[in-house]
């Protein structure tokens, strides 16, 4: 596809970008341009880069009312002038998964691929390369039809836009985060959206999240429907380390969204191992030592270390010394370096 390109002129660029920033936040601040392509009669078409700007929809558009939206996480990081992405061929792939699973239509991978890499080319001087920041790259595609029937949109529309941003929990990796365990809210069902990517996901995440702050906990260790198994956080995958290194993430069912950082840590480590998680089991092994260390995997969030528990009677659970452990650190390590290019990456993750 011949992608238009309708950049703002000279004198409305912001050429000063990141100069004299020297923390970012997550999230907040973005670039000069996106990305934008719609759908329409079965076809993507007018692929183009235009200056970041307010969508204009109807308000009908099936988004606003049935919520067919989905989204990735990615991350470019600047080296020496140069722009690398970190696997950004599978955010794409994963976008299609969601989009399989909301009854959206896929985007082809190249196309995904080319509109990125264009719109990082013009976009160049918003990469930051202080120590974890990174430019981080929000693709997303909503439904647009202007209709009130519930059926699959006929029309959506496919964005990237870019933010520089610093590491997704405040203080990044110095910080522990608490996590709540409870029975009383649960992010997905069997047979649900709960492995797509989609909006509404966190939408439905969100009361738990002020539940879990109102008992001082950062975020939610969320169980299966069952409340038998460890499941995900929500803002990232879970893992935990034994006694003897060995790295454990939970099985991906069609409650847990495949995390991208996850299934790298699996092809990087050969002690990384998935199963299934018994909470009683879990707990009893951070009590008895067995378990040594925790954290969450995922794009914004990286490796972040968990500190403790918190169950819903006010029980807490520390895992090893409540401190970042050795072995999430020198995960932390190679991975982030892989990233940065300063150790190398199986062929084709840094593009
Ligand atoms: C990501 O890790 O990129 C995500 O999309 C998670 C989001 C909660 C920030």
């Amino acid at each position: 596809m011949d992608f238009k390109l309708d950049l703002l002129p000279e004198e409305k660029r912001n050429h000063e970008c990141l100069s004299g920033v020297e923390t970012l936040s997550f999230g907040q601040m973005r670039s000069d341009h996106m990305f934008v392509v719609d759908y329409e009669d079965g076809e993507w078409k007018d692929g183009r880069i235009v200056p970041y700007q307010d969508f204009s929809i109807a308000p009908g558009a099936m988004v606003l009312h049935y919520g067919q939206a989905i989204f990735e996480g990615a991350k470019a990081f600047q080296r020496d002038g140069e722009i690398f992405t970190w696997r950004f061929d599978k955010n794409a792939e994963r976008l299609n998964e969601s989009a399989r699973i909301l009854c959206m239509p896929e985007i082809p991978v190249d196309l995904q691929v080319e509109a990125l890499n264009r719109l990082l080319d013009v976009e160049r001087n918003w990469c930051p390369g202080m120590d974890e920041a990174s430019l981080y790259i929000r693709p997303f595609m909503f439904a647009t039809q202007d209709s009130l029937g519930v059926h699959p949109s006929a029309k959506y529309t496919y964005c990237i836009m870019l933010s520089p941003s610093g590491p997704y929990y405040a203080g990044g990796f110095s910080n522990t985060v608490t996590l709540l365990v409870t029975e009383k809210f649960h992010r997905a069902t069997p047979g649900g959206t709960g492995a797509a990517k989609a909006c509404g996901n966190y939408a439905a995440s969100l009361r738990a999240q002020e539940f879990a702050k109102s008992k001082g906990c950062g975020q939610v260790l969320y169980l299966d429907t069952t409340n038998t198994f460890l499941e995900e956080v929500g803002a990232m995958n879970h893992f935990h380390i034994m006694k003897d290194g060995s790295i454990v993430i939970p099985e991906f069912t069609d409650t847990i969204l495949k995390s991208i950082t996850s299934q790298s840590i699996l092809e990087l480590f050969p002690n990384a191992r998935q199963e299934r998680i018994k909470i009683s089991e879990f707990l009893k092994q951070v009590e008895s030592g067995e378990i040594i260390e925790a954290g969450g995997f995922g794009t914004a969030a990286v490796i972040t270390p968990v500190g403790k528990y918190v169950t819903d009677d006010g029980k807490e659970y520390v895992v090893g010394n409540g401190e970042i452990g050795e072995h999430t650190r020198a995960i932390y390590e190679k991975y982030v370096s892989m990233q940065r290019g300063e150790t190398e990456a199986p062929e084709g993750w840094l593009v």
